[in-house]
């Protein structure tokens, strides 16, 4: 297992369309076990294959963090005090993740991205998706999803389809943050 480099905007991988896996072999999951050990390292609760350079359909979620966040409120950073209702991490891998139904409409408020830093926006996302997968053995299974998870789980799919929230987000919001990052690359 290895901790593996996260791209940032405007990395042009970010951007591509990520290829379905064809074959569950042990380079599948290889990848899987990397991004779960990138993802808890950041940390962050989601994480799609093409963040980390490879521009395959597999994406990762962590349920139980999800749920967590959904606890706490979303305010990331002002943890609770009395934790004691932790809950456990649990990291969903969905391999060629396809959306068969989706219903009603939520803002996430102050969504990010690890491939984005520096930038929280309020995001509108469905409000509950039923998708299917494949898990890295390529068994079939189902998903039903609501709340924080069914928010992280559509930007994830979003980054297979290679569209950032960024792009989401208001035009002014954007341009912004395009203004933001090319001082920062001026001043390296
Ligand atoms: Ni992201």
């Amino acid at each position: 297992m290895a901790i593996l480099p996260i791209r940032t905007y405007p990395d042009p991988i970010l951007a591509q369309k990520s290829a379905p896996v064809t074959e569950f072999d042990d380079s599948v999951s290889k990848i899987v076990e990397d991004m779960k050990q990138t993802m808890q390292n950041a940390p962050g609760i989601g994480l799609a294959a093409v963040q980390v350079g490879i521009a395959k359909r597999i994406l990762i979620f962590d349920a139980g963090q999800a749920a967590q966040r959904e606890d706490e409120g979303e305010g990331e950073g002002e943890h609770n005090q009395d934790q004691e209702q932790e809950k456990p991490s649990n990291i969903v891998v969905c391999i060629n993740p396809v959306i068969t139904s989706a219903q009603g409409s939520v803002v996430s408020e102050n969504e990010g991205c690890l491939s984005v830093p520096e930038l929280r926006a309020n995001v509108t996302r469905s409000a509950c998706v039923r998708a299917k997968a494949f898990d890295e053995n390529g068994a079939p299974f189902d998903l039903d999803l609501e709340g924080m998870a069914a928010i992280v789980f559509q930007h994830e799919l979003d980054h297979l389809e290679g569209v950032l929230f960024l792009e989401r987000i208001s035009r002014l919001k954007r341009d912004l943050y395009k203004r933001r990052v090319r001082k920062w690359q001026k001043d390296v």
